[in-house]
């Protein structure tokens, strides 16, 4: 017997706005018990700016979660919670690697009940952080929504998070669009799984136009130099000034360090959805596709475990989501569909439109990376290195280290008094764009039609090298080369990434 198809409401999503919540995110906690709470984040980026926040925290009584009835009270509490921890810990010099009990006893406890970690994940920033400006427009659209709360008070760090609620809402109606999808794949409905496929690829586009405008009103600097900072999550962070994690204090005395992926929209589960619907399977980092005749060796052997960055992100999801997805995936059926009837050029068009269209938005989101993390850091390391900041770092030798108010900063930055060499080392760890490509080109693989998979397995050549104007490129400047040797940490959002080269900067895919 076939698994039924997974029914939204069982996992709380809604029909209308997918992962966001059908009940808009309260703007208060209603009960004047939380006052406090609802003070300090009223009041937090003057807290941070002021370096006042840790201060107030630490005189707060530690609030019981009693007063919290329905869910849309335990998500403002949650949210709340976790913009206090994050400003707690990277609000200062340097970041404090104890949460004290008035935050972590009660987030603990909130965390428990919604099934998320005690960090701030995109559910803290983005699902559970918006409001229409007239109740009476969609929610799909940048021109009526705003944020409730932010960590700096800046334009830029609220256009940032509500690019990704528009794209959430609008692709929400892909959600039940591609169940019926499935269950008309069950009956041999070609016609429905067509039509439903043609729909998915025109609302994916519609998310790359929503994308692109992160660009509009998120500037790369901000985001790089005061925003990510506070996104940071306390796992791999030991260069950033958190060796062990951070302790989240409870009054026990027997608290041990515990270590959090940063937020990141690698935890939005719509866009796990869609690759799981499509039956695009990402491999772990590094790995490459099984030839085909490694494929027939496999035939009738379980397939290798899959452990990847993209998977563990699920452990940051609200954990119905999470459930969500792994029970779509239990019945997902459309691309074994689409092999089936490949001889239906409809069908195998619509498919492969929709591989094509998700993996143009994946270039889209290459290159605002690079624009938004891999270009500042650059010039970050560039910095570093020009004779201006080595005569600071002599001047700098016998003084303490100058920095901006309320920011921790983070790995990469150089650090001065020790010569800009401290973050300069050798990391075995994953590079960033290599692994956006590998997921990139991942979600090619499936095409049915020939001239998909050829068109979406081309090498792009970088624009003006090797042409006549632009004359013969230097030796090793090649897009996907990668030149750099020494090998830098960048902190991404969730991950702690190496530093690779082989990026030519945001028009190069
Ligand atoms: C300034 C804007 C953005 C930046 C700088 C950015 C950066 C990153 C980084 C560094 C990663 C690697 C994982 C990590 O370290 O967290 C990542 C992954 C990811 N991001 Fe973004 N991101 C941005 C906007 C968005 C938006 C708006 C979405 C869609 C809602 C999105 C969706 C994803 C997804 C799905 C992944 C997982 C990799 C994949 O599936 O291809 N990102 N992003």
């Amino acid at each position: 017997m076939l698994p039924s198809i997974p029914v939204l409401a069982d996992y709380g999503i809604s029909p209308t706005h997918g992962f966001l919540p059908d009940v808009l995110p309260l703007t208060r906690l209603p009960d004047p018990y939380y006052n406090k709470w609802e003070a300090i984040v009223a009041n937090l980026q003057g807290l941070i700016l002021s370096r006042r926040l840790r201060g107030v925290v630490d005189r707060l009584p530690v609030l019981s979660t009693i007063g919290l009835e329905h869910d849309a009270e335990w998500r403002r509490a949650y949210m709340l919670l976790c913009f206090m921890a994050h400003g707690y810990i990277w609000g200062g010099d340097s970041p404090s690697d104890r949460l004290p009990a008035p935050i972590s006893v009660p987030l603990l406890e909130i965390a428990e009940h919604l099934e998320v970690p005690p960090v701030a994940t995109y559910a803290a920033v983005c699902l559970w952080n918006f409001k229409p400006l007239f109740m009476d427009e969609e929610i799909d659209n940048l021109e009526n929504l705003a944020t409730l709360t932010t960590f700096t008070g800046s334009l830029d760090e609220s256009w940032f998070y509500l690019v990704s609620v528009a794209m959430e809402a609008r692709g929400a109606p892909i959600i039940p669009l591609m169940l019926t999808a499935i269950a008309a794949a069950r009956e041999d409905d070609a016609t429905t799984v067509t039509s439903c496929l043609n729909t998915f690829a025109e609302r994916v586009d519609d998310l790359s136009a929503l994308l692109q405008r992160m660009h509009e009103s998120c500037d790369p600097h901000i985001f790089y130099h005061r925003i990510r900072p506070f996104l940071a999550g306390s796992k791999n962070m030991a260069d950033a000034g958190l060796p062990q994690g951070v302790i989240y204090e409870d009054g026990s005395g027997n608290e041990t360090y515990r270590q959090y992926a940063g937020g990141s929209n690698a935890q939005s589960s719509l866009f796990q959805f869609f690759d799981i619907v499509l039956g695009i399977e990402h491999r772990p980092t590094g790995e490459k596709k099984a030839t085909s005749g490694e494929e027939a060796e496999r035939q009738g052997r379980a397939p290798p475990p899959n452990h990847n960055f993209i998977s563990e992100m699920r452990r940051y999801m609200p954990g119905p989501h999470a459930r969500f997805l792994g029970d779509v995936q239990a019945v997902a059926n459309l691309r074994g569909y689409v092999e089936r009837n490949s001889a239906n050029r409809p069908l195998a068009v619509a498919y492969d439109a929709c591989l094509s269209m998700l993996r143009s938005l994946r270039d889209r989101h290459i290159a605002i990376v690079t624009r938004y993390i891999v270009i500042p850091s650059r010039e970050v390391r560039a910095r570093s290195r020009s004779p201006e900041t080595t005569r600071r770092r002599v001047n700098l030798a016998t003084g303490s280290r100058q920095r901006a108010p309320g920011i921790a900063y983070h790995a990469e930055e150089p650090d001065a008094a020790n010569g800009g060499k401290k973050n300069l080392k050798g990391t075995g760890g994953t590079a960033l764009i290599s692994f956006l490509k590998q997921a990139r080109d991942e979600t090619g693989e499936p095409a049915v039609e020939e001239w998909t998979k050829r068109f979406m397995s081309r090498r792009p050549r970088a624009e003006g090298q090797g042409d006549f104007f632009a004359g013969k490129p230097e030796e090793g400047a090649g897009l996907e080369v990668v030149a750099d040797t020494e090998e830098v940490t960048m902190p991404g959002l969730a991950g702690s990434w190496t530093m690779d080269d082989d990026v030519g900067g945001i028009c190069n895919y």
